[in-house]
């Protein structure tokens, strides 16, 4: 059994975040009318996540493309992210690198290939500790393609 007796029940956690990130999100929440209910957001994430992740196709072809931020002076990142990228050259068709500021790299990879290795990819490199935004949108699919 999950966390709870019944799966509609509330079930309480407590998560650490950065004070400034609460603070954003709070805002965020406000512009969209959404203020006084962070759970309710917090919720709505949350199921936004899953429906993105059931929408993976690992079986089929994907094209889509990578975003990430990072700072390169983490520790080993820049070494680690190349080390990864050196294991996916079939998938990573092109590398697009941006210096943003003396601390940030923006880098958008185009990938295309089997989905099951794309995610593999994008799951690899945004775990990575220092990649601080990150986001795989796949633009289509070989279904897609066929129309
Ligand atoms: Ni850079």
């Amino acid at each position: 059994m999950g966390a709870c007796e019944n799966p509609g029940d509330l079930v309480r956690f407590s998560v650490a975040v950065p004070g400034e990130l609460l603070s954003q999100f709070d805002e965020r929440n406000a512009r969209r009318g959404e203020s006084g209910n962070r759970s309710e957001a917090i919720r709505d994430l949350m199921r936004a996540s899953l429906v993105r992740e059931s929408l993976r196709t690992p079986d089929e072809q994907v094209i889509g493309s990578l975003t990430m931020i990072y700072d390169h002076h983490t520790g080993d990142l820049t070494r680690r992210l190349d080390e990864i990228q050196h294991d996916y050259t079939h998938e990573i068709v092109s590398t697009l690198h941006v210096h943003l500021d003396h601390a940030n790299c923006l880098e958008i990879l185009a990938l295309k290939g089997q989905g099951a290795r794309i995610y593999e990819l994008a799951d690899k490199l945004l775990a990575l500790r220092g990649v601080h935004h990150g986001e795989l949108t796949c633009a289509a699919t070989e279904s897609c393609l066929d129309v």
